[in-house]
């Protein structure tokens, strides 16, 4: 059985999978969260990819600090990059893992991921990590593979969920 770390991300940080979830801004995938961020809201964003929602993030909440975390560090360099490019300075960036974050319980206000826990083996784990450093909300937007559904009708959406299922396996 994998064990909890072990997991292959299915997408891998191909230049074409960064830019694709770079696209990702906090309004088009973090709207839900920006009622509870306000100016100095401390905030860790966890499995941050190419950071392009951290960076947002991290504009509603300045002067606090926003850290992020991510299993892999080529996403990292492209994430530190884009922060530059934006002139976004009150970000850290670290790797790690969300199952064994390297704070002190309590540390932030507000703990994020997005699109992080479904490619997980024991996303209740994970999510007990992340509501262990959080002080007041653990915020998470996820997608659920096994309970999707479209209308009307559509084989080739069909076709790509089975293979997605198969690869995901
Ligand atoms: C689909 S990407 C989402 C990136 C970003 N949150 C976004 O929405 O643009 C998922 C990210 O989670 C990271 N990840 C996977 N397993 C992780 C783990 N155990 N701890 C931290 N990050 C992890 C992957 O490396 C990948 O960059």
């Amino acid at each position: 059985m994998t064990r909890p770390g072990d997991e292959n991300y299915l997408h891998g940080h191909h230049a074409s999978v960064l830019a694709a979830h770079g696209a990702r801004t906090a309004e088009n995938s973090a709207a839900y969260l920006l009622p509870h961020l306000a100016p100095g809201t401390s905030l860790l964003d966890v499995g941050f990819g190419p950071g392009s929602i951290t960076a947002d993030l991290a504009k509603v909440v300045a002067p606090a600090e926003v850290v992020g975390i991510e299993a892999a560090p080529d996403a990292l360099a492209a994430a530190q990059a884009l922060m530059e490019a934006r002139g976004v300075d009150n970000v850290t960036l670290r790797t790690g893992s969300v199952y064994e974050l390297p704070f002190e319980d309590g540390s932030f206000d507000v703990v994020h991921c997005h699109q992080v826990l479904q490619y997980l083996t024991d996303p209740p784990a994970a999510l007990r990590e992340m509501a262990r450093v959080a002080r007041r909300v653990v915020a998470a937007r996820e997608v659920d593979y096994a309970v999707m559904h479209w209308y009307p009708p559509n084989p080739g959406m069909e076709d790509w969920l089975d293979s997605y299922r198969s690869a995901a396996r």
